[in-house]
């Protein structure tokens, strides 16, 4: 610690530096402390230690080597909550600008800039008059907003007129810690209570008309009035814990619902989220940012003790959210209102953090309720349990979707609800983690993985930016033999496949075959698409009383995959004795595949309600598994 000399060993209360006044001043005059805070609190010690540092988890730190000196034991730790970093062996400690200068062997300011660097942030010059200017401008809108802020909470805690506020906040079941940490307010209804507030501290209206809290009288009249009236007032931060706009609510079901601060200086929508300064810590530590649609659903849930959540506020997802959100984690889990509006957000900011590489999954949650709504109904835990048992991947979000739109018991329906799913698969830059989604909805549509993959091949090779895909089709080439995630298709599944081959090629040479097949087990039995397909264009044909005739299936399938198919179908040669025992057999195998599959089925959901502990449903679906027996 001796050598830089800037920092105290008072770790519990952040740092102090202990520059000599000369070297402060200069300091302050060549990067302003604004942008200082700013450069740490984009810098993650726990990220830049890892990029010299070996560290591992141990409870709430980081554990290593020291790289100050040389030891065998680790006795180097880093804490995330604190973001500080601290060597037992040597006593060197510090925070993210101390271990890089001490590391790069930088000056302080050198190892900001280094830090600026690496975060992507620029140091406004000081000799630079316009950039001055705006950051004096920065400040003082920052100043104006705590000041905003400060009279609308004194509002809602001192004064009558927001009776009905505070009980609005008690009836959403508030309490007064949470509208404490929240920094809740109310906005008065008269029309110029903030306005002459401000004016008594010397702030002109065309200042705060700047910062979106009053507006112009309209029609050339002069003057102004207040923006938020009558509203319960929610600050926003940004990261670094600074004001920068606010969200107003009505108190009834008056229209907009939400009224917030507009675009300004400070407060740029699409770079913002709600809570992500209360949150960033609980992120890291769970390795897990949950998003969330409203103010509200973050407040409650952490009211309830979740605390790695923050809300898009209502607008679509952007780049530069996402981004924010990576410094802290990876693993994204959203759990948007399950209303329309709600299911299109997710599918656009899916897609968008997808690409930035996060690990996406989406939580719908039980009886079309927001987060808040099922945390005050059913409590913090059995929103977790939502979390970590019905958080899906896109595919499978999709999936869902579809199903409740179409039905799956024909194969139109199976054709189109593999088509809205299968872009979300191909999407997938992960391949085991594609051969799952493959799997997975194959399984849900009864189909077999190879034609899932044949259809996700056909929609690779005809979507419109190919040309940009060529990896990805390549690779959907190359994994065109029998194994997905590396197991080899089962035995069953092929003696499955061989008797649905032999039902195939005797139906297509006799009417009476079909009609046989049909009584016996419909006509969706199928694994694959083709087969259905074709199954289908012949209960067309017997029911429209057409010619029994293969070569009018041809006109219809044209340049279909299952025209390729029925070629071969009608290539393949069978005996013409015991063709009866033939069928029965061959549709035995057929039902007996369904039973096993329908088994192994039931088998997963058992232990999905062991894991979940709901008797109830293990001894339904164990009373259902033994009559499969
Ligand atoms: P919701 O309509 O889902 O509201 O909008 P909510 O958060 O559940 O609010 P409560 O529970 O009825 O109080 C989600 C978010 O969209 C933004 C807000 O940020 C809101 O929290 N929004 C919504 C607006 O900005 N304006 C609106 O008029 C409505
Ligand atoms: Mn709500």
């Amino acid at each position: 610690m001796k050598p830089s000399g800037r920092i105290t060993d008072n770790f519990g209360e952040g740092f102090n530096y202990k520059i000599p006044e000369k070297g402060w001043f200069k300091l302050k005059g060549f990067i302003p402390e604004e942008t200082i805070d700013e450069i740490r609190a984009s810098n993650d010690i726990v990220n830049v230690v890892s990029d010299y540092v070996r560290i591992r988890k141990q409870g709430n730190n980081y554990v290593g080597l020291c790289p100050f000196h040389n030891e065998k034991t680790p006795s180097f730790m880093v804490s995330g909550d604190k973001q500080i970093f601290r060597c037992f062996g040597c006593g060197e400690g510090g925070n993210v600008i101390s271990f890089i200068m001490k590391l790069e062997k930088l000056s302080f300011p050198e190892a900001v800039r280094f830090l600026a660097n690496r975060a992507g942030i620029t140091i406004p010059e000081e000799d630079d008059p316009v950039k001055s200017a705006k950051l004096k401008e920065l400040k003082e809108a920052h100043e104006i907003n705590e000041l905003v802020k400060d009279f609308y909470r004194y509002i809602l805690a001192n004064h009558q007129i927001a009776g009905e506020a505070r009980s609005y906040l008690k009836k959403r079941g508030l309490t007064e810690k949470t509208i404490d940490k929240f920094q809740i307010g109310f906005a008065p209804p008269s029309w110029d209570g903030l306005l002459r507030f401000l004016d008594k501290k010397g702030y002109a209206p065309e200042k705060l008309e700047k910062l979106g809290l009053v507006l112009h009288t309209s029609k050339g009249k002069p003057g102004f009035y207040d923006r938020f009236r009558n509203r319960v007032i929610f600050p926003i931060w940004d990261i670094r814990g600074k004001i920068v706009g606010f969200g107003g609510r009505v108190l009834d079901d008056g229209v907009p619902k939400y009224l917030n601060s507009p675009e300004t200086i400070v407060f740029n929508k699409s770079h913002l989220l709600y809570g992500i300064n209360k949150a960033a810590e609980s992120i890291r530590r769970n390795d897990q940012a949950i998003i969330v649609e409203g103010y509200l659903d973050v407040i409650t849930c952490h009211q309830a003790g979740i605390f790695n959540v923050v809300a898009s506020l209502g607008t679509a997802f952007t780049r530069e959210q996402g981004k924010l959100l990576l410094r802290y984690s990876q693993e994204v889990i959203m759990a948007y209102d399950a209303d329309v509006a709600g299911v299109h957000a997710t599918m656009r900011g899916w897609q968008l953090l997808d690409d930035l590489g996060c690990r996406v999954r989406v939580v719908s949650i039980p009886d079309g309720k927001d987060p808040d709504e099922f945390i005050r109904t059913h409590g913090a835990d059995k929103f977790l349990d939502v979390v970590r048992q019905n958080a899906q991947s896109l595919s499978e979000f999709n999936t869902d979707r579809a199903l409740e739109k179409y039905d799956m018991t024909t194969l139109e329906g199976k054709f189109k609800i593999a088509s809205e799913v299968i872009p979300s698969i191909i999407n997938i830059s992960n391949e085991i983690e594609k051969n799952e989604a493959v799997m997975k909805l194959a399984k849900r549509l009864h189909l077999s993985p190879e034609a899932v993959r044949a259809e996700v091949g056909k929609k690779l090779r005809t979507s419109r930016n190919s040309w940009l895909n060529r990896d990805k089709i390549t690779d959907a080439r190359n994994n065109n033999d029998n194994r997905v995630s590396g197991q080899i298709v089962s035995g069953d599944e092929d003696a499955r496949s061989k008797a649905e081959e032999s039902l195939f090629v005797l139906m297509l040479s006799d009417k009476n075959i079909f009609l046989k097949v049909k009584e016996e087990i419909g006509i969706h039995f199928s694994l694959r698409l083709e087969y259905l397909r074709i199954i289908n264009l012949l209960n067309e044909i017997v029911e429209n009383e057409l010619d029994y005739q293969p070569a009018v299936l041809f006109d219809r399938l044209q340049n279909e995959p299952a025209a390729e198919i029925l070629k071969r179908l009608l290539l393949i040669e069978m005996p013409q004795d015991n063709r009866t025992q033939l069928i029965v057999d061959c549709i035995r195998t057929v039902k007996e595949d369904e039973i096993r599959k329908k088994r192994e089925e039931l088998l997963e959901k058992m232990e999905e309600a062991d894991k979940s502990r709901d008797q109830e449903l293990r001894k339904q679906l164990l009373l259902e598994y033994s009559k499969l027996i």
